[in-house]
């Protein structure tokens, strides 16, 4: 048996899978996982942040859990549980229309709600454990539901359990999130919200307002995956050595960087390889989007192959150049096993 999975990650390469079952609830989801330890199931969210290629051996759950319930409250904080399948778009939605504040930075990543803690989303100075409370989680081989905090979670940059020692170990089933019902922390301080506010004329942004600008920027420089096929951020931003950093500086005056620590800074991604001179090249399909470097594209009915050659090129050359080497954000599978570069 084959099921298409084109329509299934963001990337949209021709792919197929031996089984896809689609999960709305916890029950059909204790009924659908396979407990064995030679269990060949993959958990799938959006399709955002993973690609695939060829064809996998495997079932796949979708996890379509959707639900949104008030679970507390108290003068200054809401508490909503997001079932894991409810698309991202609609926690911003459903956050907007209640007047609930704190993931208003996050508009527009795709995604769902599921997916979204695995690599602690982020944008815009939000990142999603700022509003993170707890999780709960079923034990694939047990059947148990766990129940995480934030601390258990060891969320970091684009990091957390569920991507090192808990790696599909568990299928998150909901997220309770803590936003604000009033006084929100209205974060407009990254430049390019500040300068969108600016040209909107806006001087005291709502939630809203926020949520806009942060939309026209996405829009503005990120390819809309319905129309073509890319998975947004392709690798993390590198985090390298203070020292480092002084001694590029002097080859590269106006390398930009983040602080992370004393010793230690955050450099763009987009930044090296716009530099590097990658903007808009292409190999086979796949291309280097023109608008902002950091996103690979599938330009032109690319196969999975020809984005591999790209994203490892790239690696290559900004490794020659920089003597720094880029970790890919996005999960891939080729015939249905887990791409793992050295
Ligand atoms: N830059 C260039 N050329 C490019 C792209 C970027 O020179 O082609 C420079 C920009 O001028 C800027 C710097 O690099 O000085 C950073 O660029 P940008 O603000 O666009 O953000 P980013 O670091 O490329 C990160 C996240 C995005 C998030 C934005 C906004 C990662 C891996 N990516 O991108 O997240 O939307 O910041 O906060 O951290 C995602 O994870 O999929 C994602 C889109």
């Amino acid at each position: 048996m084959s099921h298409s999975l084109q329509k299934l990650h963001t990337f949209g390469f021709q792919a197929s899978a031996a089984q896809v079952l689609h999960c709305k609830n916890n029950v059909e989801l204790l009924q659908s996982l396979d407990k064995s330890t030679k269990s060949k199931q993959l958990i799938l969210g959006g399709g955002s942040n993973i690609i695939f290629g060829g064809h996998a051996d495997l079932t796949i759950i979708k996890n379509e859990i959707k639900d949104i319930q008030i679970l507390d409250q108290d003068a200054h904080h809401i508490y909503i549980r997001v079932g894991a399948g409810v698309i991202w778009a609609d926690v911003i939605q459903h956050a907007l229309q209640h007047n609930y504040g704190g993931i208003e930075n996050l508009t527009l990543i795709p995604g769902t709600m599921g997916a979204a803690p695995i690599q602690n989303i982020g944008a815009y100075g939000i990142e999603l454990r700022d509003v993170f409370h707890s999780l709960a989680a079923v034990d694939r081989r047990t059947g148990v539901t766990k129940e995480f905090s934030k601390k258990e979670c060891r969320f970091d940059y684009r990091e957390s359990i569920f991507k090192q020692e808990a790696k599909n170990k568990y299928v998150i089933t909901d997220v309770t999130l803590r936003l604000t019902k009033r006084d929100h922390q209205i974060k407009a301080d990254y430049g390019a919200i500040k300068k969108t506010l600016e040209q909107n004329s806006i001087t005291n942004p709502t939630i809203q307002d926020i949520s806009n600008a942060v939309a026209q920027i996405r829009m503005s420089k990120l390819p809309d995956p319905s129309i073509i096929g890319n998975a947004g951020s392709f690798f993390k931003n590198p985090i390298i050595s203070k020292n480092k950093y002084t001694a590029l500086l002097e080859k590269y005056p106006n390398m930009p960087s983040y602080p992370i620590s004393d010793s230690q800074v955050k450099v763009p991604a987009g930044w090296l390889i716009d530099q590097a001179g990658w903007k808009g090249k292409a190999i086979g399909g796949a291309a280097v989007h023109d608008k902002q470097a950091l996103v690979l594209i599938n330009k032109n009915n690319a196969d999975i192959s020809d984005l591999i050659q790209l994203y490892q090129s790239i690696q290559l050359d900004i490794q020659s150049r920089y003597d720094i080497s880029l970790e890919r954000e996005v999960t891939i599978y080729k015939n249905g096993v887990e791409l793992i570069d050295d």
